[in-house]
């Protein structure tokens, strides 16, 4: 595995690789990784001559500074770990080579009503800064394919919108949630939960389990209630529990539907969802 800091340095490498007629697979993290980011350099490295992964911690999508100081840094044993992975390249940029300008009055991008709606309600500026990094991160890659997790539903959405924006020919791929065995969505945040916060934890995902069973004999307004009255029952501080249109992310009673959550449990703040 070759690790690559400089953007320029990136595009030089992969340039050379393309005119080979080799193809170009991306997973771009923030690190800490776990074995959802190792399935995703799985199925990325299966389907391309060339796997990239970028670790960058990204400061213009924190909207919370404390989350930002606290996110989980292990970089020494995630070289160790992409080692083994299959990823061929390793993109390891500092702030500075992603942001040489600085990071104040960074572009907007128009991502219409997946702005205002549950994580772009909730994080305010979240969204935009995802988009400023990954324009930068895919400018230098211009990769074939791009796997992202579907862990983060509403990030690929707005991600695949980017693609639009930007303009580029890269096939976004959303891949499975990868759980741990009580269900909790692995997460780089989950390695800050307390033994007894981690153990409530999975109440997530038990919770979107009821709301799949449950649809059609419950209603929805009276789903989400009880949704989010079982998870105030286990202590966590909902942000949402929403039962949306799965290609809109509006409010919905109509297949296809997607039901989303987010909530802290103490300061930390864990999202999941499940197509119903
Ligand atoms: P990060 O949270 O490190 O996640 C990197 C990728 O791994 C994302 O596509 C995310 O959806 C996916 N992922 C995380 N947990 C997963 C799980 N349990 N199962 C499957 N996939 C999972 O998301 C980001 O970083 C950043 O916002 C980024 C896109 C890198 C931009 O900074």
């Amino acid at each position: 595995m070759t690790i690559i800091h400089q953007p320029e340095a990136l595009a030089e490498f992969l340039r050379n690789r393309k005119l080979k007629g080799l193809s170009i697979g991306f997973v771009p993290t923030m690190g800490a990784l776990h074995e959802g980011h190792l399935n995703l350099i799985r199925i990325c490295s299966e389907r391309s001559d060339v796997t990239v992964c970028s670790i960058f911690v990204n400061p213009t999508q924190f909207n919370n500074k404390d989350d930002f100081q606290k996110y989980p840094d292990r970089r020494e044993s995630d070289i160790k770990l992409l080692a083994n992975s299959g990823a061929s390249i390793l993109f390891l940029p500092s702030v500075d080579a992603i942001y040489p300008s600085g990071v104040n009055h960074l572009e907007q991008y128009d991502l219409g009503k997946l702005e205002t709606l549950l994580e772009g309600k909730y994080r305010p500026g979240h969204f935009q800064g995802v988009c400023q990094v990954m324009a930068r991160l895919l400018k230098a890659v211009q990769p074939d394919r791009l796997y992202m997790g579907q862990k983060d539903y509403q990030q690929c959405m707005v991600v695949k919108r980017l693609i639009e924006i930007i303009d580029l020919d890269t096939e976004l791929i959303a891949c499975p949630t990868v759980r741990e065995s009580d269900g909790l969505a692995m997460s780089s945040r989950n390695f800050r939960l307390s033994p007894e916060q981690r153990i409530k934890a999975s109440t997530i995902y038990k919770t979107l389990i009821y709301i799949k069973d449950s649809l059609g004999s419950v209603g929805i307004e009276e789903l989400r209630k009880n949704a989010q009255q079982q998870l105030e029952e286990k202590g966590f501080k909902v942000d949402y529990v929403a039962i949306a249109d799965a290609n809109s992310l509006e409010s919905s009673e109509t297949k296809p539907l997607v039901a989303l959550i987010a909530a802290f449990l103490g300061e930390i703040r864990l999202i999941d969802n499940m197509t119903i």
